[in-house]
């Protein structure tokens, strides 16, 4: 075999590693391909070194063609090496790709960089600042992402809702906001920030300050979980002596104002027991429980489920006027859109484990622009209008387990075409809001 056979053999190897690598790390990997494909290279070119300088010279590796293969190794050990450490901007965690370093969302792919406030227009920064936030629950037959690499900022004062059909992620995403997973769940990725701290390097003497202070929970049913046995006033003495050095008279002072502001009569209640309560008594004394730490946000995951509507509605009338006097902000987490149109200032919309639409109140009940969004409004048959003209959601939510390829709401959109079987849809902010669809522009030229 002469030199000529062995380059030309050599370059044949070359082509096929670098195909496959590409392949490989680029259809398989997704995001992280850029990364991938530099580390192969890396290796590639670490290998070709090994192979160039363990073979003695000889008649057919001779000292001009062992130069041209090292130096094409070289080469190719030069590509990551300026990937990996290349300064012309910010490198961004899901593509790769460089950005200018002022920019606050990738041009490449869309996604917001982790841990920068996403300024709005008016200049106020998010309170709470979610990026790429994926939890898992491990179960007997693999894997479970409950929440695929979910971004949403949080500004202060405001109502957002969190909506989507049951079993969707809400609850999983809320509680991890306060690294609250419950076995087997578990975060694996991605950052929290609230007014700048970042939750998930709390120690756990932090993060016990940090929950009830700064955000309370009003888990879902909680009103059903009280000690019965205990009268509402110990139990409020309870919660705060469980984290605030404050006397009796002190907390069922604040006490009783907060249950005047739930319009609660602070006397009786505070005296009873919770089965002497309706369920909607219940459920407004869990909210002045929560309240009474004076966090600055508020998380309630499905406060009204299971109250009668008049009920319902009392109760969402005192959540925006405790939102109005404290200034509080609010996540409330719903699979009712009536609800939303009740309280929400804007709307963050959930469908299997990811966020596929963010806008305001407006926007999202008059101009959704991804098909679920209005799917969603379309089923809601509590709202105005003519119910002979509201249609459920073709089919039903899909398997975590077994998730549809590219965009997860493709076997229900009458919109799909095959681009959205096979490629995940990023999120593209456009005008304030943001939406995760390939078609939305064609969508809202149709329907316009
Ligand atoms: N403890 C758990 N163990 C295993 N899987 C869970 C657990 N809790 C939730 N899940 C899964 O995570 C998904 C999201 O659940 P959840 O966050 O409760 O949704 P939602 O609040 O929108 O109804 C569900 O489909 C469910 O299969
Ligand atoms: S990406 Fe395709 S399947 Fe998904 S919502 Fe948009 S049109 Fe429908
Ligand atoms: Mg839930």
């Amino acid at each position: 075999m002469g030199t000529g056979t062995l380059l030309t053999l050599w370059v044949i190897v070359w082509a096929l590693y670098g195909g496959i690598v590409t392949y490989v790390v680029y259809r398989r990997a997704g995001h992280r391909g850029l990364p991938g494909f530099g580390i192969g290279l890396l290796l590639g070119a670490i290998g070709n070194a090994l192979f160039v300088f363990a073979i003695p010279e000889s008649e057919i590796l001779d000292s001009a063609a062992r130069a041209v293969m090292g130096a094409f190794g070289s080469f190719l050990l030069l590509i990551p090496l300026w990937l990996l450490l290349s300064r012309q901007g910010k490198r961004c965690p899901y593509c790769f790709e460089i950005a200018d370093p002022s920019a606050t969302t990738c041009p490449h792919c869309g996604r917001d960089f982790p841990g920068l406030a996403a300024w709005r227009p008016d200049g106020s920064v998010p309170i709470l600042s979610v990026r790429g936030l994926t939890v898992e629950y491990a179960v007997r037959q693999g894997r479970l992402v409950a929440v695929d690499r979910v971004n949403l900022d949080v500004y202060p004062g405001e109502l957002v809702a969190l909506v989507g059909e049951s079993g969707c992620g809400k609850s999983t995403l809320a509680y991890s906001l306060i690294r609250h997973v419950t076995f087997p769940g578990e975060i694996t990725a991605g950052q929290i920030f609230f007014k700048g701290r970042d939750v998930l390097t709390m120690t756990p003497e932090q993060l016990r300050q940090f929950r009830w202070r700064d955000i309370a929970v009003v888990f879902q049913a909680a009103q059903n979980a009280m000690n019965p046995v205990m009268r509402i006033a110990d139990q409020m003495i309870d919660t705060v002596q469980a984290h605030e050095q404050m006397d009796r008279e002190h907390i069922l002072r604040r006490a009783a104002e907060l249950l005047e502001m739930v319009r609660l009569e602070p006397d009786r209640v505070l005296r009873s027991y919770p089965f002497e309560l309706s369920g909607g008594m219940r459920q407004r004394v869990i909210i002045a429980l929560s309240l009474i730490l004076e966090p600055e946000m508020l998380i309630l995951d499905e406060p009204t489920t299971a109250l009668d509507v008049v009920t319902q509605v009392h109760i969402l009338d005192i959540l925006r006027e405790i939102r109005d006097r404290l200034g509080l902000t609010m996540l409330l987490l719903t699979h009712d859109m009536a609800i939303v149109a009740r309280v929400a200032d804007r709307v963050a919309v959930m469908y299997a484990g990811k966020i596929v639409e963010v806008g305001g109140i407006n926007d999202i009940f008059y101009h959704g622009l991804h098909p679920y969004t209005r799917g969603l409004i379309n089923a809601a048959p509590s709202l105005v209008g003519d119910l002979s003209g509201k249609s459920p959601i073709p089919g039903s939510p899909p398997n975590f387990l077994n998730m549809p390829t590219g965009c997860r709401f493709h076997p229900r959109c009458k919109y799909a075409v095959p681009k959205c079987r096979e490629r995940v849809p990023i999120m593209e902010s456009v005008d304030g809001r943001q939406v995760a669809c390939h078609r939305w522009r064609e969508i809202a030229n149709m329907e316009a």
